[in-house]
């Protein structure tokens, strides 16, 4: 990976020096390397109309998230970042783009929440959206209306089922066609996958998964390409009519996660590979999912297109739903709870399959794995298995 200059003696920062860091924040009033808190919603103009400090109300430039949008720019190789109040406020900023009349092209298999939003609100307000395949070119191409399609939006590994996108080749089909490329890259993170180094226009994060990685704040962010001005402005615009923005204190909490990401992302992914690997060949797991395994149908393309690993979830097969339940139920360390990306580990069986193409089997458990010794999560899970 090459990140833009920044000289010490010649040398270009790594991301991880980068990230450790904030881009070498130092506040220029205290010398301070951590910023400060500031809730104030507006600041005081000059007599004439001006700021000298500040940048006006906070719904329209809210000053305390900008060295997190500038972090996550740098780090997925985008030109600027918006933060979001959420993940989901951050996809529905980028699908509003499309207007009605517009044709959308998206994976079928989707985080359920960008489904969802897909059927209840850009449908009924007439946008034209095909499903396709997530593993399959040539579907997507077929879906291709040259002129009329104006976005695709993907996502590699899905989640739960992890399914890997070909995204180098993807991204050629959707701009052969004139179409934008959205990529939600909140499961492998900038660590692992840098969709816009391969083409895409913007990316989209949930940041209260990996980015933030503390299970303590909502957040979402929008990256955006070179080639995407317009659309920026647009996006900015309406933020700022709509306010949809990350408050301070949760901006300074996930600038604070950030610094850690790499270190997280990259422990994650090895203990991953380790428990995707004990659950493959243990007698009691019909199936275990996980791109990093060389059975998983996309091993070799996410081999190709991720950098350093195979993420930190994975997803496993029982007998039936309920040695599923049974399961998660005899678990001693690994926590049941809903979401991702936290510095320790939850487990999930599917609930149910409402809004999807694509069903997620019923005897599946998603894991997200933390920062935990990876042997003691084998060892949860070895004594949880034994009992069914
Ligand atoms: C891949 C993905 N994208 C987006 C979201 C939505 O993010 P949020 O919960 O921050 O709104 C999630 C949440 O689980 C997710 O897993």
């Amino acid at each position: 990976m090459t990140v833009k200059k920044r000289p010490i003696r010649n040398r270009e920062l790594s991301p991880e020096t980068l990230a450790a860091q904030a881009l070498g924040w130092v506040d220029p009033d205290t010398r301070a390397v951590v910023p400060p808190i500031h809730p104030s919603v507006t600041t005081e103009r000059n007599p004439d109309l001006t700021y000298s400090r500040g940048t006006g109300y906070m719904r329209g430039t809210p000053e305390s998230c900008l060295q997190a949008e500038a972090l996550l720019a740098k780090l997925e190789g985008g030109e600027n970042a918006l933060m979001y109040a959420s993940g989901m406020a951050a996809i529905a900023a980028v699908l509003r783009a499309l207007e009605p009349g517009d044709h959308l092209v998206a994976l079928r298999d989707l985080f359920r929440g960008s489904l969802k939003w897909i059927q209840l609100n850009l449908i009924p307000w007439g946008v034209d959206v095909d499903f396709v395949a997530n593993d399959d070119i040539d579907d997507l191409a077929r879906a291709m209306r040259p002129g009329k399609t104006k976005m695709v939006y993907l996502e590699t590994p899905s989640n739960p089922t992890f399914e890997i996108v070909d995204l180098a080749a993807a991204i050629k089909v959707a701009h052969d066609a004139g179409a934008l490329v959205v990529v939600d890259n909140t499961v492998p993170t900038p660590v692992l996958t840098r969709p816009i180094e391969l083409g895409a226009d913007l990316v989209v994060h949930s940041a209260t998964k990996y980015l933030n990685g503390h299970s303590d704040v909502l957040a979402g962010a929008v990256v955006f390409g070179a080639e995407t001005k317009s659309l920026h402005e647009r996006i900015l615009e309406l933020r700022h009519l709509e306010g949809a923005i990350l408050g301070p204190f949760e901006a300074w909490l996930l600038l604070r996660g950030m610094r850690t990401l790499y270190l997280r992302v990259q422990q994650a992914a090895a203990s991953a590979q380790q428990i995707a690997e004990y659950l493959d060949q243990h007698p009691k797991v019909t199936r275990s999912l996980y791109p990093g395994l060389r059975g998983h149908p996309g091993h070799e393309i996410a081999k190709r297109q991720m950098n350093g690993g195979f993420g930190g979830l994975l997803s496993f097969r029982l007998a039936d739903q309920e040695s599923a339940i049974t399961l998660q139920g005899r678990l001693e360390l690994i926590k049941r709870a809903t979401s991702l990306g936290g510095v320790e580990s939850l487990i999930e069986p599917t609930k149910d399959n409402e809004w999807r193409f694509v069903p997620v089997p019923l005897d599946l458990v998603r894991l997200s794995v933390g920062i935990e010794d990876p042997d003691d999560l084998i060892a949860d899970l070895a004594q949880a298995l034994e009992a069914l």
